[in-house]
């Protein structure tokens, strides 16, 4: 009787954690705990057992019909809850919760608003990857291999073999999308390319080793440093306000000549130089310049018709310098009391 009575048991167990409504379990609690139960018929024949046998199956059979009578006693508490959480949901007049949602990086907003700005004048916007090829992200662009700017890039090397055909790396800058761009299509060019870089170097507040730039090219016949100008400070006033102004510094990047740091009036001070600006006045923007006649002759567009601008600016110094953020380190830093403030 006592393998009979375990089988009763289990089985009880079994259907009254799957049961789902009250109903169901009222019939479950007159199935194995009712006058009528197996438990209870075989109550009623404990008088043909031995008065040995009939002393254990009594204290089995009673242990059984406590546990089935606490398992729906439990299921009928659970359902209740259910049923009056349900009755709470359906009361249209308390006030909902809010599903916590996520929310935009600042740069992707700027991201967007520098993708409108440049479209409206004709630009189009590349692609190119992270992975990049050595070739690409320094040599096209009048980079050689020992050349001394080449330290202003700390490179993040994938593959790199001295004279290898195929070294790899993360890109050190958005520059070689240029390069990809200018390899498959014939001037007139006007594009941007907005995009992550990165670079193997101490990070602070200023500077990160994961960062993102925007990359600016425009190649036709006759450009001149004038379209880069009027380029440049037509986006300063779109994305930062009419107040600003810009002035272009001379500076040496190997791919273009000449070369320009743009810097763009200090939003605080208004040019008049205050602590943020470090008094000067101006901020760095970004680097700017006139293609290299040889970068162009790489990828087999001929410097004697053509000419053109590009340029380079970091997103999260322009975000920074847009909304007043002091601190480079917060944009990765997972922090929703940041990003939420956007
Ligand atoms: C370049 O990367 C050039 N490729 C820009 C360029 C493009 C020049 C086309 C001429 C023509 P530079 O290393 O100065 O230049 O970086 C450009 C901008 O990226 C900087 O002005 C800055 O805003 C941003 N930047 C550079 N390094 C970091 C860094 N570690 N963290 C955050 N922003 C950075």
């Amino acid at each position: 009787m006592g393998e009979h009575i375990k089988q009763i048991l289990e089985q009880a167990k079994q259907v009254i954690a799957s049961c789902a409504d009250e109903l169901a379990l009222q019939l479950l609690e007159s199935r194995f705990v009712g006058r009528k139960s197996q438990l209870a018929g075989l109550m009623g024949s404990l008088g043909q057992l031995s008065p040995e046998e009939r002393k254990t199956a009594g204290i089995l059979l009673n242990q059984a019909k406590q546990e089935i009578t606490e398992l729906i006693e439990k299921k009928r508490a659970e359902l209740d809850a259910i049923k009056q959480n349900m009755a709470i949901s359906r009361d249209v007049t308390l006030p909902g919760t809010k599903p916590q949602i996520g929310h935009l990086s600042p740069l992707t907003y700027i991201n967007r608003e520098l993708i409108d700005i440049f479209k409206e004048l004709g630009f189009e916007v590349a692609e190119g990857p992270e992975v990049e090829t050595e070739k690409n992200n320094f040599d096209l662009l009048n980079i050689p291999a020992n050349h001394p700017a080449r330290d202003q890039w700390d490179t993040f090397w994938l593959k790199h073999v001295k004279d290898a055909e195929d070294n790899t790396l993360l890109r050190t800058h958005t520059s070689p999308v240029q390069i990809r761009y200018m390899q498959n299509h014939q001037p007139p060019i006007r594009i941007i390319a907005p995009g992550r870089a990165y670079r193997y170097e101490a990070e602070d507040a200023t500077h990160s080793a994961v960062f993102s730039q925007i990359e600016g090219l425009m190649i036709d016949k006759d450009i001149s440093v004038a379209h880069l100008k009027a380029t440049m400070l037509h986006f300063v006033h779109r994305i930062l306000g009419e107040k600003h102004s810009i002035r272009l510094r001379p500076s040496f990047f190997p791919f273009t000549e000449p070369s320009f740091e743009v810097d763009v009036s200090c939003g605080l001070c208004v040019g008049k130089g205050c602590k943020s600006c470090s008094h000067k006045g101006w901020l760095e923007l970004m680097g700017a310049g006139m293609v290299h006649p040889q970068v162009l002759h790489n990828v087999g567009i001929d410097p004697e018709i053509y000419s053109g601008f590009a340029f380079g600016a970091g997103i999260e110094r322009l975000t920074m310098l847009k909304y007043g953020i002091t601190d480079i380190r917060l944009f990765l830093s997972g922090d929703m009391r940041f990003i939420k403030q956007f």
